[in-house]
């Protein structure tokens, strides 16, 4: 049995073109250092499981589980999340021209865009530990929903219109304990063009 072997996607954009959003420093340890090591152990455990199938090691495979969980959706979360960003004050960063389909769910739902920014960052600050923000929709133009994922769980059954990545690694090197100062500043840096093309027509990920 043979698996995929995953490798590290591409930036679409340059290490320093988050700034002053996001610093060079942080954009390239966090894709070449975080997100490289959550694909070097996801293809290690698979290959651990292809061995641990072919010899019917069950304590093995169950052992295993765990950590394709958190490394498979570490790689899954972090290639969402490079998409969701653009550099700051660029075109996608325009909700009303970007995404208006999306920008009128959100209206509904939500009152405003600025109230719906305001209960995320509220989400956000709230995350104990390391984890995720999402804004999510239940399908494919679906009602809209704000969740949190603990650690490197993706989300499943949904579709993940928008995540920011909330662990430590994600702003701390910039921004301190100052976290507020990140999740209200990565508003500056999302691409809602890619936001809107995933609330009208979903995202796979393989
Ligand atoms: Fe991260």
């Amino acid at each position: 049995m043979s698996e995929t072997k995953y490798t590290l996607p591409p930036l679409p954009y340059a290490y320093d073109a988050l700034e002053p959003i996001i610093s060079s420093q942080i954009m390239t340890l966090h894709h070449q250092k975080h997100h490289q090591t959550y694909i070097t152990n996801l293809n290690a455990a698979l290959t651990a499981q292809s061995t641990a199938l072919t010899t019917n090691n069950i304590p093995a495979l169950i052992s295993l589980q765990q950590k394709i969980k958190f490394n498979g959706g570490g790689h899954i979360n972090h290639s969402l999340f490079w998409k969701n960003l653009a550099p700051y004050n660029s075109p996608p960063t325009d909700i009303t021209a970007s995404a208006p389909i999306l920008k009128a769910a959100l209206e509904a739902q939500f009152g405003s865009v600025e109230a719906f920014i305001k209960a995320f960052n509220t989400v956000l600050l709230g995350i104990q530990g390391s984890g995720w923000g999402w804004l999510i929709a239940d399908e494919v133009k679906g009602k809209l929903e704000i969740v949190t994922t603990k650690d490197q769980d993706p989300v499943t059954g949904a579709v993940p219109v928008l995540g920011v990545d909330m662990w430590e690694h994600a702003y701390y090197l910039q921004y301190l304990n100052n976290k507020a100062g990140y999740v209200e500043g990565v508003w500056g840096v999302v691409n809602w063009g890619v936001a809107e093309g995933r609330y009208t027509e979903g995202v796979e990920f393989r």
